[in-house]
């Protein structure tokens, strides 16, 4: 049997971004001690100044009593009871994860850890990832994992926007391989969660991949659907409208701009294993033409060079500040393909200037009616929930504008239209 030392803290989270810092605010909401480790200064500055450095509602008199607080390097986790990793696991350029965040988090852990303590790996990882990690974490404390080290693999399956009520609903996937770990992750989650479901690690890394790639899969279904509409002069919207109207299978989804860093990447978490092209690849293709398919077709219309192009959304979906793997940056590269005087970019859920992919250059934020007046096309590129508002100021601001509008924002039923479609609101 382990020996079991007394802590300070019940967890420490390894990676206080999106994933962590909510997970670690809502455990100390559950009565839990709490620490944070996190590599990026202005994340710790902001954390531990009792800001959020994004927007997730609801955390904000949580993060005011600073009660969490982020460290620079993982010492503190020898304080811990149990450690959560919640780093970045992207994929690189090939389909193949990037564990290079979880190997450093493994590589500075090691020498803190010792029996009794639980570790829980809770970044989206590619199946037999958490078995690798049993293999370093052995290797690189001599401790058995199980009789000594407990490790288990709990996804996150929180929408970012949601996470305070999802952390405390959702039932928790608790995956591990031994009996010592089940029970250990199992008592930690359950401070959270309504249910707890144990599994396997193996099926437990699935079932997060699952979850994600069957959203992916049903949007791609949605636009392949809007390019069948297209190609017969139909209202995809229109069709989706009859086709969900009281029918009570399988509702079809709306088409739109769909990635993100979480949907994106996870088929490729899957395909690393297997050779063969699949249904997953298909979606992916089918996601990733989407921009091109706006770009294309709105030429048909109006060519797009010399004009002045506006484009509403920034972030990877609706009413998010988080860009990153979002579709719009391709858009506006494929809308400059076509050499246009000026693209006009607006996101007012951003900065100004908006967050630049590394290597690109950083655009300005335009405010709405900068951006859109007396333009050409406008391509409403995110649903945010301002924007129905917002779009039906065009008549008065961009009366000669065409619209690109897959979200159906403008409540027009067509993709492409003319801002004199619209209805326009009675201010104006
Ligand atoms: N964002 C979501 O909605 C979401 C939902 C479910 C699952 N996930 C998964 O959760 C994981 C984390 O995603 P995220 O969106 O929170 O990413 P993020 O980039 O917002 O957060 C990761 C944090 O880890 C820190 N970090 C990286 N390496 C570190 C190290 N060696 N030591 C200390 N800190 C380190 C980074 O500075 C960053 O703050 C990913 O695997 C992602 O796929 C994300």
């Amino acid at each position: 049997m382990p020996m079991s030392t007394p802590t300070r803290y019940d967890v420490c989270i390894i990676g206080t971004g999106r994933v962590g810092l909510p997970l670690g605010l809502s455990l100390i909401d559950a009565g839990l001690d709490v620490v944070g480790v996190d590599r990026d200064p202005a994340i710790r500055r902001t954390v531990n100044a009792g800001e959020m450095p994004f927007a997730e509602p609801g955390y904000d008199a949580l993060i005011n009593a600073r009660r969490l607080m982020v460290h620079d390097g993982p010492a503190v986790a020898a304080d811990s009871a149990a450690i959560v990793i919640t780093v970045g696991t992207p994929l690189r350029n090939h389909i193949e994860s990037d564990l290079r965040q979880i190997d450093a988090v493994l590589d500075g852990l090691a020498p803190h850890l010792r029996a009794g303590q639980l570790v829980c790996l809770r970044s989206t990882v590619a199946p037999r990832t958490t078995r690798y990690v049993a293999k370093r974490l052995a290797a690189l404390t001599g401790l058995r994992i199980g009789d000594e080290l407990r490790l288990a693999f709990c996804p996150e399956r929180i929408a970012e926007g949601r996470a305070r009520t999802e952390l405390r609903t959702l039932p928790q996937i608790v995956g591990a391989d031994d009996p010592a770990s089940a029970e250990a992750a199992e008592a930690l989650f359950a401070h959270l969660a309504p249910e707890v479901l144990p599994t396997d690690t193996v099926s437990a890394e699935l079932v997060k991949l699952f979850n994600n790639i069957a959203r992916y899969v049903h949007f791609a279904v949605a636009n392949q659907f809007a390019l069948i509409a297209d190609t017969f002069g139909a209202n995809i919207h229109a069709i989706r409208r009859l086709a969900n109207h009281r029918y009570p299978r399988d509702g079809i989804a709306p088409p739109g701009l769909t990635a993100g860093t979480c949907l994106r990447k996870d088929f490729g978490m899957v395909n690393e294993w297997s050779p063969h092209p699949d249904l997953l690849l298909a979606a992916w293709k089918m996601n990733e033409y989407v921009p091109a398919f706006l770009v294309q077709h709105l030429e048909q219309r109006l060519p797009l060079e010399g004009r002045t192009v506006a484009v509403l959304g920034y972030s990877f979906k609706r009413d998010s500040d988080d860009v990153r793997d979002s579709l719009v940056p391709k858009l506006v590269r494929y809308i400059e393909r076509c050499v246009p005087a000026e693209v006009r970019v607006s996101d007012h859920n951003l900065p100004d200037p908006l967050p630049a992919p590394a290597g690109e250059p950083a655009r300005p934020n335009f405010a709405f009616e900068a951006a859109v007046r007396d333009a050409d096309a406008v391509f409403v590129a995110v649903n945010h929930s301002l924007y129905p508002t917002f779009v039906r100021r065009l008549p008065a601001l961009a009366p000669a504008a065409w619209i690109v509008d897959l979200w159906d924002v403008g409540g027009t039923e067509q993709t492409f239209y003319r801002s004199a479609d619209l209805r326009p609101t009675t201010h104006e």
